[in-house]
């Protein structure tokens, strides 16, 4: 069955590692992987290692421009979209990937974030897992773009900040998404932290608790794909929730 997962969280808390390693694990498992970076900041498909095609917004522009010039109406582009989404993906091995990009203008996120939630509803359906990393913060959360995620992972390094920014996104997200099933996971955890501590102070129970590692930070400083990524133990200990996904 197609399922959604994707990782939300406060800016800098590993949500983008996390979204590329779990595509890395479900591609090894041999899923058929559908890797959506719904960041306008961008960074998964860097991770990844995949270039960017024509972006969501990309198609959002297509569409305004071909309404005004009079060359097409909305029915028939309702009809095409999926046309013009597929198109867009970028495929490499077990996976695909597609890019939200970002407008020009401010004030288009609110029709933008609407186009993105129907592209992962009708592009999730044809891929066995479809993983999305989020923007920073609550705003797609509210915005319903998450309304078809099966899965949150909700991220947080050990700050307090982090943890409380995952809690307030779980909160909202149990009216907003689908079934609402909640991963909170732990990350950057360094050797004198202690999980049970940090959990307690969270106030939920953890799923994973992800060390700090430094096999993460030089591929990602060194821009190496993930897709190469080698069993690392942050990897590692991501792959006991991802075991329990597949
Ligand atoms: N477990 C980890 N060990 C070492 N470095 C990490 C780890 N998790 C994240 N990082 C580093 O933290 C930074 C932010 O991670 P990123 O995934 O881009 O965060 P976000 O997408 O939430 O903004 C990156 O430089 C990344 O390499
Ligand atoms: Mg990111």
């Amino acid at each position: 069955m197609a399922r959604v997962i994707a990782s939300l969280g406060k800016g800098g808390v590993g949500k983008t590692i996390i979204s590329a390693m779990a595509v890395k694990a479900f591609s090894a498992a041999g899923l058929k992987v559908l890797a959506i970076d719904a960041d306008p900041a961008g960074g998964l498909g860097l991770a990844l290692g995949l270039p960017t095609n024509r972006t969501v917004n990309d198609i959002r522009m297509e569409i305004i421009h071909s309404i005004k010039d009079g060359l097409s109406n909305k029915p028939d582009l309702a009809a095409s979209l999926d046309y013009h989404l597929l198109d867009a993906l970028v495929e490499r091995d077990h996976v695909a990937f597609l890019s939200v990009g970002r407008p020009e203008e401010e004030g288009c996120y609110c029709q933008l974030n609407t186009l993105l939630r129907e592209a992962i509803e009708l592009l999730s359906r044809g891929f066995d897992i479809t993983v999305v990393d989020a923007e920073a913060g609550i705003e797609q959360i509210n915005r319903r773009v998450m309304r078809s995620v099966d899965t949150l992972l909700l991220v947080s390094d050990t700050s307090l900040k982090g943890m409380r920014v995952a809690s307030a996104i779980a909160e909202a997200a149990k009216e907003a998404t689908a079934s609402g099933e909640a991963l909170f996971l732990l990350n950057r955890v360094q050797p004198d932290e202690e999980p049970g501590k940090l959990a307690a102070s969270w106030g939920h129970q953890v799923a994973a608790c992800l060390p700090e590692d430094d096999t993460i930070y030089s591929y990602d400083r060194q821009e190496r794909s993930f897709l190469d990524l080698p069993d690392c133990p942050a990897f590692l200990a991501l792959n006991t929730i991802i075991n329990r996904l597949v």
